[in-house]
């Protein structure tokens, strides 16, 4: 079985582990094999990423799966990597997710998306140490998602009617265990009124998809809990963002808990000066990005299905 699943951009300003967009800018995929044993055996090559099956997104999401499902199969993961690690872009969701779902179509088990998220997400606990949905559940379901209740978990797509392309900021860089710091940057306890504030930006995120609406998109794509925790590790997005703003991108947030930033822009957004003056900004904070183009992608896919 043969199936690949789509780079993501969680949280989308306020919607931390709640929101998040898959992107066709890049592709895991994962070929797996399994055969009836009497007892869970589970197997990963992958170039680039942990070959311990305990610690690999994706064998470890179908190990947790197998064993919660008391499944007994030898089942061989091959991982092949077009998503890159470590910067925001859902890599380890991606993985985790291309392997459930090729495990699901595989062993035919019939699992309902939501399944398949909560089996994916049990990947990032081997990849961050926390089992957030988010990612995961925009590289299985595709679009923009919403989960909206962790326990049972459930995710919902959110319609979107605004023809807009992502313009993706990515350092090269590397920051080891990135998402667990990130994430231990996060106020445990906050103020009423950041809560308010952010639950308007929400709000209004939501709305503007809904709507497509260009200028609550812009509104929406905003946070003052975890991104400004945050800025710390990434010091350049403000001014990253304020640069998009200049040349009319329609917002910008951090891709996930970055390094890379996400920039929605459109046919009214100078997207050339954009590139330009963005590439300086990172140059200006000691690092080379690259910039990568892409639009909302369907979620995992079997190969040759579509
Ligand atoms: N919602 C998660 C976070 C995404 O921001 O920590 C991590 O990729």
């Amino acid at each position: 079985m043969r199936v690949k699943a789509p780079s993501s951009s969680a949280n989308l300003g306020s919607g931390y582990d709640v929101l998040a967009v898959a992107h066709d800018a890049f592709y895991d995929t994962v070929e797996l094999q399994a055969t009836p044993s009497t007892e869970a055996k589970v197997e990963i090559v992958a170039e680039g990423t942990p070959s311990d099956p305990q610690k690999n997104s994706a064998s470890y999401a179908v190990m947790r799966t197998l064993d919660e499902m008391n499944l007994k199969y030898r089942v061989r993961i091959k991982l092949i990597k077009g998503v890159p690690p470590g910067l925001g872009l859902g890599s380890s969701g991606a993985s985790a997710a291309a392997a459930v779902v090729a495990l699901n179509e595989a062993l035919k088990l019939g699992l309902s998306p939501d399944d398949l998220v909560r089996f994916s997400s049990y990947g990032e606990e081997a990849a961050a140490g926390s089992a957030h949905p988010d990612n995961v559940a925009a590289s299985v379901v595709g679009g923009f998602v919403a989960v909206v209740s962790q326990n049972p978990l459930k995710v919902v797509r959110i319609p979107h009617n605004y023809d807009f392309s992502f313009m993706l900021f990515i350092p090269e860089v590397t920051i080891t265990e990135k998402t667990k710091k990130a994430r231990e940057l996060v106020p445990k306890e906050i103020a009423t009124s950041k809560y308010v504030g952010n639950l308007r930006f929400v709000t209004a995120l939501l709305l503007g998809l809904q709507k497509g609406d260009r200028d609550l998109l812009r509104l929406g794509l905003n946070d003052e809990i975890v991104e400004k925790s945050r800025e710390p590790m990434f010091p350049y997005y403000p001014k990253l963002k304020e640069v998009a703003l200049k040349y009319n991108a329609i917002g910008a947030c951090v891709s996930g808990a970055g390094p890379s930033v996400l920039v929605f822009v459109d046919e009214r957004t100078d997207v050339e000066s954009l590139k330009r003056e963005g590439l300086s900004v990172c140059e200006a904070y000691g690092l080379r990005c690259k910039i990568k183009m892409s639009k909302v992608s369907e979620g995992a896919r079997v190969e040759g299905s579509d």
